[in-house]
């Protein structure tokens, strides 16, 4: 039998429920909020993510699903939405009438990381993307978003950790610092680091090693190389999280895996999770508009693992299990007929509607409909129909009353307006 590829999984009917009710509280909340919806493509010119999430990161490194179409083209199954969502931004010019917009998209990305609880190769986010301002109360917002979300899903114990990463004046002379400290450390850093402490030093700050870690403990710390507008822009992101009483960590080592960003980072973590505790991360990336082709216009964002955020949430699947409201048992060939009319008038009509087209005994029928957790069911038997009205069985109470078949879906219909 042909199994599913490695890393990847089916989202099955009784998670689904689940899902659509996250997305849909999310759209909700995007929607209280003024974002937009927009949907980029999966894939795209690889050149989009080289240039967007960088060269030197593991993503774009090893982790991306790339390869050549018929024309030779490299493209790439998008391994996240912000560099996509940025060039659409650009190439319809969606600045022109007004700089200032908020998108969200939801859907899926592919990454080929090594898979384990938490990580897939094709995982969903929900984005959200701000352009065309610098201020930091936009930060706190993207922040205070995702905490509210986090409570309306009754998502237990997250932690907001935040870090900024400054800005090109500011950033280079702390890299500087770090090299240097690096260079002096060689020995005890694991085989991934020493690459990075020459590529991307920044890495190696939230490497997970314990040896790297050690190493870690001594070196300077970007927070002391902050210049005065980039600290105040930090300041103020904390200043407005503990006006909207969103506790918060200073988190040093956010660096985040994508090179982006510029002063404020952020992740909502997790206990529950293991080593994948991130449910949700994000920041600022004032500078990629324009590295993109785009004009000089600030921006910040977010995703969240919708993944993870369903393998944590507070909800009960079963609390999205949709029963049916009325199960049409038929039995008989003429009844079958009149029965089928019915059940499609009843489910036209918005009742969540079962029937049985198997022919089975009113033992049988009863004992499905029970099965689905009916709420009602609609007994029509060669009997019933002779005596020109048909049974409706309430199968909490077992009560049962009789319908005159002239109006069986008109009555069914006022019993459910009144429920
Ligand atoms: P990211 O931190 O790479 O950021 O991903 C965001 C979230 O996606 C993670 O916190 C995690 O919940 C989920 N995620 C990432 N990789 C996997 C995986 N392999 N399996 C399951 N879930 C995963 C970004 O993607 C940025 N584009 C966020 C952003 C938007 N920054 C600014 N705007």
């Amino acid at each position: 039998m042909i199994q599913l590829i490695r890393g990847f999984k089916d989202i099955l009917p009784g998670e689904v429920e689940l899902w659509q009710h996250i997305e849909k509280t999310a759209r909700g909340l995007f929607e209280n909020f003024g974002f937009r919806e927009i949907r980029p493509p999966i894939l795209e010119y690889t050149e989009l993510f080289a240039r967007s999430i960088g060269q030197d990161t593991d993503i774009v490194e090893k982790e991306m699903y790339t390869f050549s179409d018929r024309k030779e083209e490299l493209i790439t199954l998008r391994p996240e939405a912000t560099a996509s969502v940025v060039r659409s931004y650009i190439q319809h010019k969606l600045y022109a009438k007004d700089p200032v917009r908020k998108f969200y998209t939801i859907g899926p990305m592919f990454r080929r990381e090594r898979p384990q609880k938490g990580r897939y190769r094709q995982f969903y986010q929900i984005n959200a993307e701000v352009f065309g301002s610098e201020s930091p109360l936009v930060d706190a917002h993207l922040i205070f978003l995702l905490v509210t979300l986090f409570s309306r899903l009754s998502v237990p114990d997250t932690e907001a950790h935040i870090n900024s990463l400054g800005c090109p004046i500011c950033r280079p002379k702390f890299k500087e610092a770090l090299v240097d400290y690096l260079s002096s450390a060689t020995g005890t850093l694991c085989s991934d680091c020493l690459r990075r402490r020459e590529r991307n030093p920044l890495r190696v700050l939230d490497c997970k090693v314990p040896s790297c870690r050690e190493v870690m403990a001594g070196a300077p710390s970007l927070a002391d190389f902050l210049c005065p507008e980039c600290s105040s822009h930090f300041s103020m992101v904390k200043e407005s999280l503990e006006r909207l009483q969103i506790p918060f960590v200073i988190d040093k080592r956010l660096v985040r895996g994508l090179d982006y960003y510029t002063r404020t980072t952020f992740e909502i973590q997790t206990t529950f999770l293991g080593a994948q505790n991130a449910v949700a991360g994000g920041g600022r990336y004032d500078g990629l508009v324009k590295a993109l082709g785009g004009p000089d216009i600030p921006a910040a964002g977010f995703a969240i693992g919708i993944d993870r955020l369903a393998e944590i949430s507070g909800l009960n699947k079963n609390d999205f299990e949709a029963n049916p409201d009325i199960f049409v048992a038929a039995m008989g060939e003429e009844s079958t007929k009149k029965a089928f009319e019915w059940s499609c008038a009843l489910g036209r009509e918005g009742i969540r509607t079962e029937m049985d087209f198997s022919g089975k005994s009113l033992k049988g029928l009863m004992k499905r409909a029970d099965k689905l957790g009916a709420a009602r069911v609609l007994i029509v038997g060669e009997k019933e129909m002779q005596d020109g009205s048909v049974i409706l069985r309430n199968m909490a109470t077992k009560e049962q009353t009789s319908i005159p078949m002239a109006r069986v879906v008109q009555a069914i219909q006022e019993l459910f307006k009144k429920d």
